[in-house]
């Protein structure tokens, strides 16, 4: 009887499975998508699918004459197959109009957009927004991305940049979340989340497309565009764990990088793109080159057009941005037999399974509801929303004799270049800004001091003594309204206003465009003359705040030792004028910690915090000793480690607790420790998990991120912090990239940053 029964239940239950497995909602809506594409693909012409893949530049389009415009004649032979970085709902109305009424199967086009840190209420450039720490505060900001974006006919954005960078002098640091892969893959998966929500056919959400596929922040020499190249397991502990992690949130698309990874350009790799991509990540939805990225592979030394178009299409590429090279010569590669029609519709089905997923084939105007583009963007409700996240985006580097936060009562002199300067304020990539309708630091000072406060201002110096150099870093219509009067005339202006007054606020470091695309700097100190405006204003003998306007880690040294106080504010969006004056008069208590190392000098760039030790680490305490590994100038400490940041609270940190020193295989172990608000306001810490793995079968670094939970501390309160630790915490990819854990001695690290940690040992056995 038993014997007989068991295999019946056993089946049962298969057969349930199965019956399931084909009837789950995700299931169901993928065979009903391939039914779709099927038929569309049955009636397309082999032009039709080549179109789909090409995204051209949008050129001018004008509101109205969408019609006339270069890109009509190709969207109506059915050559284009999106968009991008065409800004309002009625050109996209128009653009979308001719998809589908005039091109034969009326297939809608997708539209993209560099979104990449807010719409028109723009929120912090993604480095500073990693500061925060607070991934509710990151989801936050894509999903008011997204909404706005959406509003007005967007359905992609090139977000989020994931590229861990580890290299200052790099201008695009500033597009990422800093060094670290643990911070930088859950600021990734929450940005897929606020862009993309649950259901990716809503009118309000958009897809995610993760960039730049692979490792474009370890450009050699900190130079944009530059090789890379670097051991597999580095790639694979440290610099692609965001983009994995981004895929595995389910980002539908992912933008291959420019530069090349073991010999062969991103664009053209088989590896990276589908080995990686697809087979060992399962990422199902659509590859994009960069801008011109397949043309580039000419000058990367890869053959002609029509061989770096075949190249790339092969490689997993699935649409073309700009250089139109698979428009133009793919046709002639398939009948030459270079490429196949199953590597020509894998392509084109991806590209139209993305548009199928957005809902456009429903309803092309889907994103374009004209009455949402008035009513949804730049709204009080989102503005002030991006007041509170730019906020908590500042990183307090320096706070000597409470300097800070200043009193609303008597004189403040404002002081420098980028005091009273709005368009700068919401940071690189801010397409979609008006700038007219950011707020610079004069009006959120003025608006947040009350009437108490005499606020005077002047300029100082300009930028850079170099008005060709300014001029550069002020590209796309940032202007910095360079002051002609000679530099002594505009210095002894501003010095005159900060003898009258009892604290000067000086608003320097970098323009907005000084980090970014293309801006690689070989020296990152503040500009000379934004320098000496500094030392001329610390020899009043005033109290000086420095509010340090920067893209990237800055060179502080002399900074450090010389300015009372330092706020770093990177570039914090359009509200950021008034969300600094919220932080310098203490309405806001500043809680950002950096996500990038800062170093001492230049020549000890890359510095990040989680290298290996070497064979020839200096003794605890030391800074020097021949035939070690350090410099004979400089120590080997940065100035500001990755995780620090300033409070106007104090915390302090009791030691660690552990709930066992020796564990065994799937046990858990549990670190806590207190830590106490010792100051006279509530203020929030991050606190951060660190861990070493003391002896591997590779080497492994001094200390690796590993959890961090932002509290909020009233003050004099103390709260216990508790982290689990499983061996999955443990894990890394070793020498056969194999990912796992290696049992051993392993030291549990807590604290407020990462030089900063009370610490303890345990033995973890299989
Ligand atoms: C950048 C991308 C961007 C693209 C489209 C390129 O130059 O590298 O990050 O998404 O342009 O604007």
């Amino acid at each position: 009887m038993y014997s007989t029964r068991i295999p019946l239940i056993f089946f049962a239950i298969l057969l349930s499975q199965l019956i399931s497995a084909q009837t789950t909602p995700a299931a169901s809506a993928n065979a009903k998508m391939k039914t779709f594409v099927d038929a569309l693909m049955k009636k397309m012409t082999l032009d039709e699918k080549i179109g789909q893949l090409n995204l051209p530049g949008s050129g001018d389009i004008v509101t109205g004459q969408a019609g006339n415009s270069d890109i009509a004649k190709k969207i109506k032979e059915g050559k284009v197959g999106g968009l991008f970085n065409i800004k309002s709902v009625a050109k996209i109305k128009d653009v979308q109009k001719i998809a589908v009424e005039q091109s034969r199967l009326k297939i809608p086009l997708i539209f993209g957009m560099d979104v990449i840190h807010g719409y028109e209420t723009v929120f912090p450039i993604p480095l500073g927004l990693s500061c925060s720490w607070d991934m509710q505060a990151v989801e936050r900001s894509a999903r008011i991305a997204a909404i706005e974006a959406s509003a007005d006919g967007i359905c992609w954005t090139f977000s989020p940049m994931v590229d861990i960078a580890r290299d200052a002098r790099w201008g695009r640091i500033a597009e990422g979340s800093g060094e670290d892969p643990y911070l930088g893959s859950q600021i990734a998966k929450a940005m897929v989340k606020g862009y993309q929500g649950n259901d990716l056919s809503l009118n309000n959400t958009i897809m995610a497309c993760v960039k730049h596929f692979a490792l474009y922040g370890a450009a050699e020499a900190g130079r944009d565009y530059n090789t890379t190249d670097m051991s597999h397991q580095r790639m694979y502990n440290d610099y692609l764990p965001p983009y994995k992690a981004a895929t595995d949130a389910g980002a539908g698309s992912v933008m291959a990088s420019f530069n090349e990874i073991d010999g062969i350009p991103a664009t053209a790799n088989k590896w990276l793109l589908t080995d990686v991509l697809r087979k060992q990540w399962g990422f199902k939805g659509f590859v994009v080159t960069d801008y011109t990225g397949i043309n580039e592979m000419i000058d990367h030394g890869m053959g002609d057009l029509q061989n770096v178009s075949g190249l790339a299409l092969k490689a997993g590429i699935d649409m073309d941005m700009v250089g139109e090279g698979i428009l133009t010569t793919i046709k002639k590669s398939l009948q030459e037999g270079k490429v196949t029609i199953q590597q020509i519709d894998a392509a084109c089905r991806r590209i139209l399974e993305a548009k199928y997923k957005l809902g456009l084939f429903e309803d092309p105007y889907r994103y374009c509801d004209e009455q949402r583009a008035k009513t949804e963007i730049f709204t009080d409700a989102h503005r002030k929303e991006a007041r509170e996240i730019a906020a908590q985006s500042f990183v307090l580097l320096k706070n000597q004799q409470n300097v800070l936060p200043l009193k609303k009562s008597g004189t403040v002199a404002l002081i420098g270049p980028l005091a009273d300067n709005k368009e700068n304020m919401p940071g690189t990539w801010s397409v979609a800004a008006n700038f007219a309708n950011a707020t610079s630091l004069l009006t959120g000072l003025k608006a947040v001091a009350g009437n108490n406060v005499k606020i005077l201002t002047a300029r100082g110096s300009n930028l850079d003594e170099d008005s060709v150099f300014e001029e550069r870093a002020g590209m796309f219509g940032k202007s910095l309204r360079r002051d002609s009067r000679a530099a002594n005339v505009i210095l002894d202006e501003a010095l005159a206003i900060a003898n009258q007054s009892d604290v000067i606020v000086a608003a320097l470091g970098e323009s907005s465009e000084m980090s970014g695309e293309s801006s690689s700097r070989s020296n990152i100190e503040i500009p000379k003359i934004q320098q000496d405006l500094l030392r001329a204003l610390l020899k009043t003998g005033k109290p000086v705040v420095l509010v340090l306007f920067t893209g990237r880690p800055l060179a502080l040294k002399w900074e450090q030792e010389n300015v009372p106080a330092i706020l770093n504010v990177w570039f914090g969006g359009s509200e950021a004028g008034f969300a600094i004056a919220d932080v310098l008069f203490g309405d806001v208590n500043p809680s950002g910690k950096l996500s990038t190392t800062f170093p001492q000098n230049i020549g000890q760039v890359p510095i990040f915090y989680s290298h290996k030790n070497t064979g020839r680490p200096l003794p605890s305490g030391q800074w020097f000793q021949k035939f070690r590994s350090n410099y004979l100038d400089v120590s080997n400490e940065p100035l500001y480690p990755f995780g620090f940041g300033l409070s106007y609270s104090n915390f302090s940190y009791g030691d660690i607790k552990l709930s066992s020193v020796a564990l065994r295989g799937n046990q858990t172990l549990t670190a806590s420790i207190t830590v106490t608000n010792n100051g006279s306001v509530a203020g929030k810490e991050v606190v951060q998990l660190y861990i070493r793995d003391l002896i591997g079968s590779v080497t492994r670094p001094v200390k690796e991120l590993k959890g961090f939970q932002k509290v909020e501390l009233k003050a004099g309160e103390t709260k216990t912090v508790t982290f689990s630790i499983t061996t999955n915490d443990l894990k890394f990819y070793n020498y056969d990239l194999k990912y796992d854990w290696e049992p051993g001695e392993f030291v549990i690290m807590i604290g407020g940053n990462s030089r900063d940690v009370k610490e303890g040992k345990v033995n973890w056995k299989k």
